[in-house]
């Protein structure tokens, strides 16, 4: 499938307090949070034109900002506003919404608290992220060499754009060996998540899924707890080791980008069981189209 480049298409972005057409939505190569990453941002997905969860994901966006010391020069309704704006502009009835907060180009050092805090938004029509082909099948996922770092060597509560370069090396590799995704260990050694969603397991009909305690606690995560607990499934919150795949039947990955996808197989072990997957799937759906 032919993508379009990202910064040669139609419409417009809001950009630091307007809507500008999309191919002039830029910034300086000399800008902080290109090089020393000091840059937040949210993904979040538009269902039948409406946008999925946007008072949690604009209120994670703030809390990022917040955790990289840049303040957000609106308020928060000001972003909510702005938000359902673009969607309208743009026309999206089942798509991707896609904030980003970054610090500017007034300064180029290390310390660089007077630089100015900016914010876009842009939203594009986007299905699915994996082909339908794959999501009948699973995604088969590598185990990375890169380990999720603890909170005290980085702000692993904040969607941090510098937390996401080990995600695209571990992805990078995962596909190049053949896989689609690449499941990451934290650490300490316990299973954390995949490179941009969270993971859970399925093991006599209960869920299990990583503490979410050096990691994000993904909204489409929250979103199935509460599926489960609805449904009164059993929901295992703890850390366990690669070893515990060996006792399961079925895994899956949950984020905004991915819903909730199938994984076949983890390396060696294989999953082939989807009856739980399944009823989650069919019920996250009604939750995002009601
Ligand atoms: C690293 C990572 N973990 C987990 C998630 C899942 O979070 P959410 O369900 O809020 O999209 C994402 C996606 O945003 C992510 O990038």
């Amino acid at each position: 499938m032919q993508i379009l480049p990202f910064d040669n298409r139609d419409g417009v972005i809001w950009l630091n307090g307007k809507f500008v057409e999309w191919r002039h939505a830029n910034v300086h190569v000399l800008n902080h949070g290109l090089h020393y990453a000091s840059c937040v941002f949210e993904g979040l997905r538009i269902y039948n034109g409406k946008i999925f969860k946007l008072d949690e994901h604009t209120e994670r966006l703030f809390k990022s900002a917040k955790i990289l010391d840049l303040d957000i020069p609106y308020n928060y309704q000001e972003v909510v506003d702005i938000s359902k704006q673009i969607i309208l502009k743009q026309n999206i009835s089942d798509g991707y919404l896609r904030p980003v907060v970054w610090r500017g180009s007034e300064m180029m050092a290390i310390s660089a608290k007077k630089g100015s805090t900016n914010l876009a938004i842009a939203a594009w029509e986007w299905p699915s992220y994996f082909s339908p082909k794959k999501l009948l099948e699973g995604i088969k996922l590598n185990v990375s060499k890169w380990l999720r770092p603890s909170p005290e060597s980085a702000p692993t509560d904040s969607k941090a754009a510098g937390l996401y370069m080990i995600c695209s090396l571990s992805k990078h590799e995962a596909e190049k060996l053949g896989f689609d995704d690449a499941l990451m260990l934290d650490y300490r050694g316990y299973v954390a998540e995949a490179t941009g969603a969270n993971i859970f397991f399925v093991k006599e009909n209960e869920l299990f899924t990583p503490l979410a305690d050096c990691f994000l606690n993904g909204i489409t995560r929250q979103t199935v707890i509460e599926i489960a607990q609805e449904n009164n499934i059993k929901v295992h919150e703890r850390h366990f080791e690669l070893d515990f795949l060996k006792t399961c039947d079925e895994v899956f990955l949950t984020g905004t980008a991915v819903e909730i996808t199938p994984v076949s197989s983890i390396k060696q072990f294989n999953f082939e069981e989807r009856k739980l997957t399944k009823f989650l799937i069919s019920e996250f759906k009604k939750k995002v189209t009601s």
